[in-house]
């Protein structure tokens, strides 16, 4: 688990605020320029306006100035690796279609896919005309 970006999320990981569920998720994006930015879930009382730890990262990457990224990492703690949802994948694909997903947990294990395997066929700018 010597990979820095899976430890970026390890750590987002910690600060994750998910009284409801229990299911804490770190997340962390590598920008094209080297910088990493981290994100985790949040959740809300009103339950619907939870946000995943990936979308966390990426609104604040974006709302930093980066918006291409090459990797992001994905953390949590079930015994088959956890994916990114789909609203996830939607934002992925937009700012980052050909980046490696990292999927991690706390005892080494890791899978690796692309954005374009997560979200064949996906809807972005280059269709609105
Ligand atoms: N969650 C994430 O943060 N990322 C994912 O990829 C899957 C789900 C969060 C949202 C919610 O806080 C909790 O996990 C349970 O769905």
């Amino acid at each position: 688990m010597s990979d820095p970006l899976i430890l970026a999320a390890t750590e987002a990981r910690t600060r994750a605020f998910a009284p409801y569920s229990g299911f804490r998720v770190g997340a962390a994006l590598l920008a094209e320029n080297g910088t990493v930015i981290t994100g985790c879930n949040v959740e809300s009382a009103s339950y619907g306006l939870t946000i995943c730890a990936e979308r966390v990262a990426l609104v604040k990457a974006v709302s930093e100035g980066h918006v291409r990224f090459t990797a992001v990492a994905v953390v949590a703690d079930t015994e088959r690796l956890t994916p990114p949802c789909g609203a996830c994948r939607q934002l992925l694909w937009e700012f980052a279609p050909d980046a490696t997903v990292t999927l991690a947990d706390l005892h080494g294990r890791t899978a690796q896919h692309t954005v374009r395997e997560l979200l064949p066929n996906g809807f972005d700018a280059s269709l609105l005309g």
